[in-house]
């Protein structure tokens, strides 16, 4: 990981927000590579998810949204990590992220120092307690007793006194009431101050904001801490607006904030990130019924090529699962997912099922991606909230429902009272609710439910750059060793697409004739023109940024071996070293294919 984040800042992919600053928690900039890898990922996805299909459309919300649609969602009450906060520092741990710790705790019922800088003597009651991890002296401990109980009482007093005035005056505290005890294992300890945890507590993660002259601290804004809440909250004008039937999807790039308790792993956890959402609106199971008289069952090796009409959440589900899975094949990480596919247990009350498409990253297997089937939750949560109605009509469904008999219709209300009373979480359906349900779906009306992919970008760019790094050894013409990175980025996805070198920099024809070449393809995808040292160490350099193409204009180009190789080029490729001669009217031809 480390070879990764030092290869992202020396050649510009990703640097940390910030710096000359000492940088900005959780917080990542991307550099001229890094940006275009970002766009290549970002246009990907895109053309995969909207573009090459007929029936998903997009949108581009504004981050900023009216405060009550995160009430609705369910984030201002419950987007929240529990958090523990460490009594002699204040600093916050997440509850599940503490590690385990062996060793003495000591507590102290308070302290004493004699004279402060001002003559006076302070007397400090309150009692602490912290670790002595496995192995330490026990007097670093005590020091760290000193040093937590003097800034604290520093703190209280609103005292200015520098790091050497409180360094020189802890040697002077003295430490009352001192008990040891054994602990083993114990998750009650910061990691890193050592200072005893206090009881867990909910924290929000949504970073708030003040939107206009006179908002206070008590009706702020959220910068929104996903894209989803947009498109649900726009549901219905784009559905009005755009001609589009129910099964359709509204998909959505974007930045979300979250204010991550422990940001880490480089990019992979921030707190400002990018996401790539789908929400794909299908119709409820009983529609699908009443409409094909039953609705698919899903079982290993089923057809998931072609959309059905008789295609229930779970075909739908599995479905966008396989797209998904195919998404990651065209970009070069096919051969690093795994699937976790959430229990019973650790399902939303709503949800009916999620799977976690997950990577081999150099810090374990994590997640890249979440599938989720949530109902009808999302709409209905706003269609209660706002008050404005977030069904649909559908004509297909009115007209097959009114070809059913009374017994029918019944046999179809007791199946779903049954479901609902077999439910394992959340309430059970009210049967009058029910019914009241079902007499509104009879007439062609529903709240459309959804399937959910949602993908970080950031998280994809990382996974990528993880998967592409690579080193060899090398032993040059002199026996002298040397390490070679070569970043085996997807063509597709590969910031700079082509090189394109002049054999030699100081002949005029073979320069021209480069910065002809260049001209040429520039205008179709990225190009990097490097004309400096050997021709060795500009494929090197390329390899180092998984540029996939390295183009070098010879005097075989210029004719001077013949008129047959007369404007044809070397084309030598990234990752064997391979070497061609193609026209240069046939470049593009040969090059586009495999770049877009
Ligand atoms: N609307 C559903 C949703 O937001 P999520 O699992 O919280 O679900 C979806 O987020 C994806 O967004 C994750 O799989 C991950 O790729 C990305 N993501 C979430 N939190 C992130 C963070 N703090 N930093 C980078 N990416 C993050």
């Amino acid at each position: 990981m480390e070879k990764i984040v030092s290869l992202c800042k020396r050649r510009g992919f990703i640097f940390q927000s910030s710096e000359i600053y000492g940088g900005c928690g959780g917080v990542w900039d991307y550099g001229p590579l890094g940006a275009e890898l970002k766009r290549n990922l970002r246009s990907a996805w895109w053309n995969c998810m909207t573009r090459e299909r007929e029936d998903v459309l997009g949108l581009d919300a504004s981050i900023l949204m009216n405060p009550a649609i995160w009430k609705a969602s369910g984030h201002v009450d419950t987007f929240a990590d529990l958090m523990r906060e460490c009594s002699l520092s204040n600093k916050r741990v997440r509850a599940d992220h503490v590690e385990a710790q062996s060793g003495n705790a000591l507590r102290f019922t308070g302290a004493q120092l004699g004279e402060t800088p001002s003559g006076q003597s302070i007397s400090m009651e309150q009692a602490i307690c912290l670790l002595s991890p496995q192995g330490e002296h026990l007097e670093s401990a005590r020091k760290r007793a000193k040093e937590a109980y003097l800034r604290r009482h520093l703190q209280t007093q609103n005292h200015s006194w520098n790091d050497e005035q409180i360094r020189a005056a802890v040697s002077k505290v003295e430490l009352q009431g001192e008990t040891s005890q054994a602990v083993q294992q114990s998750v009650d300890f910061h990691p890193e101050t050592t200072g005893e945890l206090g009881p867990a507590r909910p924290f929000n993660l949504m970073l708030k904001t003040f939107l206009g002259p006179t908002a206070t601290l008590d009706d702020p804004t959220y910068l929104r801490p996903e894209t989803a809440q947009a498109i649900f909250a726009q549901f219905k004008n784009v559905f009005d607006s755009s001609r589009v039937k129910v099964p359709f999807g509204i998909c959505q790039i974007g930045k979300a904030f979250r204010n991550e308790v422990t940001p880490k792993n480089f990019t992979f956890r921030s707190r400002e990130f990018e996401q790539m959402e789908l929400e794909f609106f299908i119709r409820p199971d009983e529609a699908v019924e009443i409409i094909c008289g039953e609705v698919a069952k899903w079982s290993e090796g089923a057809d998931l090529s072609q959309p059905q009409p008789n295609w229930g959440w779970e075909l739908w589900h599995r479905y966008w699962v396989e797209q998904r899975t195919e998404f990651y094949r065209r970009i070069g990480l096919g051969d690093v997912l795994e699937y976790y596919w959430q229990s019973e247990q650790d399902l939303a009350h709503y949800a009916r099922a999620c799977v976690d498409i997950l990577c081999e990253f150099p810090f374990g297997t994590e997640e890249l991606e979440g599938i989720a089937a949530r109902g009808d939750f999302d709409l209905s949560q706003h269609q209660k909230h706002s008050g404005k109605p977030q069904e649909v009509f559908d004509e297909e469904l009115k007209n097959a429902a009114a070809k059913l008999s009374p017994e029918q219709r019944e046999a179809l209300i007791a199946k779903r009272l049954a479901a609902e009373q077999s439910k394992t979480k959340g309430e059970p359906m009210p049967e009058a609710e029910v019914r009241a349900w079902f007499e509104r779906l009879f007439k062609g009306n529903f709240v459309p439910h959804v399937i959910e992919p949602s993908a970080g970008l950031d998280r994809m760019a990382l996974a990528v750059l993880a998967k592409a790094f690579s080193e060899t050894e090398k032993v040059d013409e002199k026996g002298k060793k040397e390490i070679i990175t070569v970043l085996r980025l997807h063509p597709r996805v590969a910031p700079i697409k082509v090189g394109v070198f002049p054999l030699l920099k100081n002949k005029p024809e073979l320069v021209a004739k480069a910065r002809e070449v260049y001209a040429l393809l520039k205008q179709h995808m990225n190009c990097f023109y490097d004309e400096t040292a050997s021709i060795g160490r500009r494929y090197a350099r390329q390899d180092e940024v998984g540029t996939p193409f390295g183009i070098t204009i010879d005097f075989d180009t210029l004719g001077e071996q013949g008129p047959e190789l007369a404007d044809t080029v070397t084309v030598r490729h990234r990752d064997d070293g391979a070497q061609q001669r193609i026209a240069i009217k046939d470049l593009l031809a040969y090059l586009l294919p495999q770049v877009q």
